[in-house]
């Protein structure tokens, strides 16, 4: 079984077939999809009925796989995540303020873990549980939005440094610094990367935002706020976007270097559950 990669968007993002993740994964076919990523950004798995250790064993293949240590949203798995509304038996997870915030801002335009240092880079999620019309995933394509940008505006804002904050994208949502718990808080200290990106395999150049971006270093903080604002609003117009639909046992995995995501809304009338996985940079950003 080869690898094969059909496009999806007109600039980014693909499904991929001959690959079965509830086997272990080749290191070539591990080289291969790290190279997919690069130029696709976002690849769509259909069909893997997997559990909980192939996906361990899968994401594993990318790096160490991130500790999940947030209290809010732990799932009593130490890598892993649930984006949703329902524990391991279905039953509604308790409705912790900080939880719900953690799912309602996922409906902002973000990258995952910009807010660590280092950032997150890969990110796979797999739908366990899906309610009736699965709400889509929305990304975006940082490295087409680049582009697009006049050669003017490029170099002003090529070496700028962003602070990005958890307590930033959570304030537009409502939740103050009083909501997360003093564990969240020793670990969650503002960090500052570059706006502009290079992708070490394509060496294409790309915007680095998030809801976590907060403002520029260096600049007026109004200042930076209204720049960060402009290019995210350019960054997701519709010619940025695509919208990935889900199907029971899809994975999706995403490069956070280069695309921001959004989830949809979805309201806890019926079961949603995702298990949420990620690799960080070896390095600091
Ligand atoms: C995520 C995320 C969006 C969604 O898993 O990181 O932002 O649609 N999810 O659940
Ligand atoms: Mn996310």
């Amino acid at each position: 079984m080869s690898l094969r990669f059909e496009q999806l968007g007109k600039t980014f993002v693909a499904s991929v077939s001959g690959i079965d993740l509830r086997r272990p994964i080749s290191t070539e076919q591990q080289s291969t999809l790290e190279k997919a990523l690069a130029k696709y950004g976002v690849l769509v798995f259909r069909n893997q009925p997997i559990g909980d250790d192939e996906q361990q064993a899968f994401i594993e293949k990318f790096g160490p796989p991130m500790n999940t240590t947030l209290k809010e949203l732990a799932t009593g798995h130490p890598h892993f995540y649930d984006i949703g509304t329902v524990d391991d038996n279905g039953i509604p997870t308790p409705e912790i303020k900080a939880r719900q915030m953690y799912m309602l801002a996922n409906q902002l335009w973000h990258t995952d873990g910009s807010q660590v240092q280092p950032p997150i880079r890969l990110t796979a999620l797999h739908a366990r549980v899906l309610p009736p019309e699965p709400p889509p995933t929305q990304f975006a394509d940082m490295h087409a939005a680049w582009n697009a940008l006049p050669d003017a505006q490029k170099r002003e804002i090529d070496g700028l440094k962003v602070e990005h904050s958890i307590y930033w994208s959570r304030q537009k949502i409502g939740m103050g610094v009083d909501d997360f718990s003093d564990e969240t808080r020793e670990q969650r200290a503002p960090v500052d990367h570059p706006l502009v990106r290079t992708h070490p395999l394509t060496g294409r150049k790309s915007l680095y935002l998030a809801s976590h971006a907060s403002h520029v270093i260096g600049w007026p903080i109004d200042k930076g706020r209204a720049l960060i604002e402009e290019l995210t609003e350019l960054a997701t117009q519709p010619q940025f976007v695509f919208s990935v639909d889900w199907q029971p046992h899809n994975l999706v995995m995403w490069d956070n270097r280069w695309t921001m995501h959004r989830a949809t809304p979805y309201s806890g009338d019926h079961p949603r559950k995702m298990r949420w996985c990620a690799v960080r940079e070896l390095e600091p950003v």
